[in-house]
């Protein structure tokens, strides 16, 4: 089955081609990624009504690229899969828009894919053989969340973040630090550079038990640590470093009591956090020292894409389901609503329940 992916649920428009004859990462067919952080610097963040516009302009050019790179006519497709939430309103409605008159023109089924689900999938891309149970620890820009997997489609919410998602810790403290939009992997990059330990900040919520997270109060002890400093290139390197080195260990942390909770050995992480080197060398370190595996994607799929829209939409697709002809996003949806990957055709569901609003 050849799905196209369409993901526009924030400042990335990412489209690619899946094929499911294939397996893990080689069913990728082709795939294109158009960032509009360029669009955005100016204004130090993502601008809704701008990005929804960009989205307009760059979708289509992107999707006859994809196609012709995976050397098929839209005629070749056997699906559309789309990012329906959550995410910005008008950025999603761009691509569901998009897919759902491309599928009704087709006359092919069609699929709202969770983007996050997409996120929690894209490790199966790298590693076919990996099977349920598993904790996904989830990083992004929004979202900073401990799942148990105990199937795919199946997920247990263990913990979440209180405040600041990771990857919003990450750019907000960049911005502190008068570095350039977006600031996650350019404060990575500049932690690099760094010393350990000159800067210790705490490790929130570690000191007691639990799975939640809070990263708001990090930020705020780097600033007071910032504004006292002589904001030296070598300070801000070390400032940088402390930050990251505060924000990993507390992952690892809440991670390794995960998998404790979990009853389980296998750690898959993905966001766009999931990039971070220092974070996947812990997080192996940690999987490794209890005889269990850590699981990545490549950096390139941590981060927004539409491949792993393709891959999620074509699973699902795949076993049966697909959504009704009408044009909906759902900007905030909980990720345990979906339904579990039922494997036979005559299991027609479809975002039958209610997503939280
Ligand atoms: O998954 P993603 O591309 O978009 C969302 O769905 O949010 O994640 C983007 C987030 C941003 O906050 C960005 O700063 C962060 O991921 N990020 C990083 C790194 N690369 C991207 N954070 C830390 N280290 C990195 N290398
Ligand atoms: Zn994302």
């Amino acid at each position: 089955m050849r799905v196209l992916g369409i993901e526009t649920s924030c400042d990335e428009t990412g489209v690619a081609v899946y094929d499911t004859a294939f397996a893990g990462v080689e069913g990728l067919r082709a795939q294109a990624l158009y960032s509009q952080i360029a669009l955005h610097a100016e204004y130090g963040g993502v601008v809704p009504e701008l990005a929804s516009r960009d989205h307009v302009r760059k979708l289509l050019p992107l999707i006859r690229q994809t196609l012709a790179d995976a050397g098929m006519g839209v005629g070749d497709l056997d699906g559309v899969a789309y990012t329906a939430g959550p995410g910005l309103v008008g950025a999603l409605l761009v691509g569901a828009g998009v897919a759902r008159a491309l599928a009704w023109a087709l006359d092919k089924p069609a699929i709202g894919v969770h983007h996050m689900e997409g996120h929690l999938l894209a490790p199966l891309l790298e590693a076919p053989d990996l099977e349920p149970p598993f904790v996904a620890l989830l990083v992004s820009g929004g979202h900073t969340q401990l799942v148990a997997v105990d199937a795919i489609g199946q997920y247990r919410l263990l913990g979440e973040t209180l405040d600041d998602a990771a990857g919003e810790a990450f750019d907000k403290t960049a911005k502190m630090m008068d570095l350039p939009y977006p600031g996650g992997s350019q404060l990575a990059a500049l932690a690099a550079t760094g010393s350990p330990d000159v800067y210790k900040f705490s490790r929130p919520m570690t000191d007691r038990p639990g799975l939640d997270f809070s990263f708001s109060g990090l930020k705020t002890q780097v600033l007071l640590a910032w504004r006292a400093s002589d904001q030296s290139p070598k300070t801000r390197a070390d400032i940088a470093r402390g930050f990251e080195d505060a924000v990993v260990d507390t992952l690892a942390i809440k991670c390794e009591r995960a998998l404790d909770a979990a009853g389980c050995e296998t750690l898959i992480v993905a966001g766009g956090v999931g990039a971070n080197v220092r974070l996947r060398a812990k997080l192996a370190a940690m999987a490794a020292r209890r005889g269990g595996r850590a699981c990545f994607p490549r950096p390139a799929l941590c981060t927004d894409n539409g491949a792993m829209i393709a891959f999620a939409g074509a699973l699902r697709l795949q076993a049966g389901q697909q959504n009704d002809a009408a044009i909906q996003v759902m900007p905030r949806w909980d990720m345990a609503c979906l339904p579990p990957l039922a494997t036979s055709r005559d299991s027609a569901f479809v975002n039958a329940r209610e997503p939280a609003r």
